[in-house]
């Protein structure tokens, strides 16, 4: 399969061909991360923009290692020393930065749809870093890329996403991308935080946080998202550790082979005790390695590269 789409916006639009041919170039750029060489020429004279409008540690950083290891020119734009603080539109921003050659924007915004919006006049190559609380494609491909790697396969494991889901784009790119591949997603959290309406993604939703985690073969914890809450969805930060976090005698429910996922920040012994976090079922920082391959496997396909053809 070959892949022809000039951006990448969303995981919803896409076919689980489509992921699944991300996941195996993803595959081949973790080899080439584990070589002595970590580089190649594949984006030689291009340049790629990260654009963040909104805070980031893991994926702006990923992104930029993945554009340096493809050989690109990175440009990091700040937000706050630019002059979207003059006002700007992102619009009249983005038309400058094309006037300059970008090639390819990736975008972080808190607006849900912004990426979308600059797709329809754009000239370079738009990647969605995270609009809003709609979606965060490359962390739902990087999720589902590890939970793949460590179980051999994602189609029939029983998977639960544990936390804000209704403010969270993380969980909306993970059901996406788990449905489309054959995953039973399970959502939990508080009621005010995870409404039934999810259930027409095709998930199962309940508040018990015993029943959701039972059995499951991954758990997916989710950080609070405070920043786009416009009023208290629960009482207090303690009480929501203690009926939701994940603690010793919690785990004991799992399967006995459950990997721990956050996509990160993590606010240790909140959603997670912190000894869990470092613990031995936690993948949480290879999921953070792993994002650097699915991002150079995204930059790489939607620059024209082939799969079998990374060097
Ligand atoms: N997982 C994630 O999006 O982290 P950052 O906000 O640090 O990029």
């Amino acid at each position: 399969m070959i892949w022809n789409r000039r951006h990448l916006l969303d995981l919803q639009s896409l076919s689980s061909e489509e992921i699944n041919l991300i996941l195996d170039v993803a595959r081949e750029f973790r080899a080439v991360g584990e070589r002595d060489v970590k580089k190649v020429s594949a984006l030689q004279g291009k340049t790629v923009v990260n654009l963040f409008v909104e805070p980031s540690t893991r994926t702006r950083i990923s992104f930029e290692l993945a554009a340096l290891r493809l050989s690109a020119d990175v440009i990091n734009f700040t937000a706050e020393a630019s002059s979207l603080k003059k006002g700007e539109t992102l619009k009249d921003t983005v038309r400058n930065l094309e006037a300059m050659n970008a090639d390819f924007i990736i975008l972080r915004h808190g607006a849900s749809g912004a990426p979308h919006f600059l797709s329809r006049f754009a000239r370079s190559h738009v990647i969605n870093a995270g609009d809003g609380a709609h979606e965060h494609p490359t962390q739902g491909l990087l999720d589902a890329f590890t939970i793949r790697e460590r179980k051999g396969r994602i189609a029939g494991l029983k998977v639960t996403i544990l936390g804000d889901i209704l403010y969270s784009r993380v969980a909306r790119s993970n059901i996406w991308a788990l449905k489309k591949l054959g995953a039973d997603v399970t959502l939990c959290g508080p009621p005010t935080l995870v409404p039934r309406v999810f259930e027409q993604m095709g998930c199962r939703v309940t508040w018990n946080v015993e029943e959701a985690i039972r059995g499951a073969d991954v758990v997916n914890l989710l950080r609070i998202q405070h920043e786009r809450q416009r009023k208290t969805m629960f009482p207090s930060i303690g009480e929501y550790a203690s009926l939701f976090g994940l603690n010793q005698a919690r785990m004991s429910l799992l399967h006995p082979e459950a990997l721990i996922m956050h996509p990160g920040p993590i606010n240790r012994g909140v959603e997670i005790e912190s000894e869990l976090a470092d613990g031995g079922r936690s993948v949480i920082l290879e999921q953070v390695t792993n994002g650097l391959a699915v991002r150079m496997a995204v930059l790489y396909l939607i620059n024209g590269g082939r799969p079998g053809e990374v060097h």
